[in-house]
């Protein structure tokens, strides 16, 4: 008898720790998540480039969903350096164009097809870090503006939550231009 009460006061103690462990680690998830959205929108402000406007204001429908597919976008010319023009923008402030080409700001959603939603955590640091395409440094330089010089800094902790934070928001289907070369050709 004494050993039955002993196996149930040690079962219900272990299905108790278990369960413990599990709202700490949703917890410690939502934590994250939280850090995450609070670099984004308040610290590293992502959205100014990646939301595109409505007006003078975010289109929130379009939240880090990137330059809208087939949306205009501005093309720089050497001649405007003479008039100290270096760089242009689109009117929804998620084109950019200037000396090095002209860059679209990318779409952060988890979408499949056309957002972060295939890409790891591993793909997403290591190309804030390095400033090279999907983080490989194979592939060419991410364009101006994407401040990655700056997110470079970033510690690992706080990489990693703006990662569960971008995995966290809602998919948004918008297929972003590809950059362009000087010339206005596809890279
Ligand atoms: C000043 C404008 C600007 C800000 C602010 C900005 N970005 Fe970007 N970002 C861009 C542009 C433009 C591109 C496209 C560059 C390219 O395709 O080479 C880009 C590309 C990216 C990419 C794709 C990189 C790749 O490998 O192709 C990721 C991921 C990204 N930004 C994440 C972020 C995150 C996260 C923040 C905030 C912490 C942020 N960006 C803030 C302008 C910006």
């Amino acid at each position: 008898m004494r050993q039955k009460l002993l196996i149930f006061g040690l079962t219900v103690l272990f299905i108790g720790a278990i369960i413990a462990i599990g709202i700490r680690s949703v917890d410690s998830q939502n934590d994250m998540v939280a850090r995450g959205k609070y670099l984004v929108d308040a610290v590293a402000a992502c959205g100014y480039c990646h939301t595109p406007r409505a007006g003078a204001e975010y289109n929130m429908k379009m939240y880090l969903a990137g330059h809208p597919a087939d949306n205009p976008y501005p093309r720089y010319n050497f001649n405007m350096m003479q008039q100290n023009i270096f760089l242009l923008t689109s009117p929804l402030l998620s084109a950019f164009s200037g000396p090095f080409g002209t860059s679209f700001a990318s779409n952060l959603t988890p979408d499949k097809e056309t957002g972060l939603g295939e890409w790891t955590e591993k793909m997403f640091i290591d190309s804030m870090r390095t400033g090279h395409h999907q983080g490989n440094k194979e592939n060419r330089k991410i364009f101006p503006p994407m401040p990655t010089k700056h997110y470079a800094l970033m510690s690992d902790a706080d990489l990693k939550a703006i990662w569960a934070y971008l995995k966290s928001i809602k998919p948004v289907k918008n297929e972003v231009s590809p950059v362009l070369n000087r010339l206005g050709r596809p890279f």
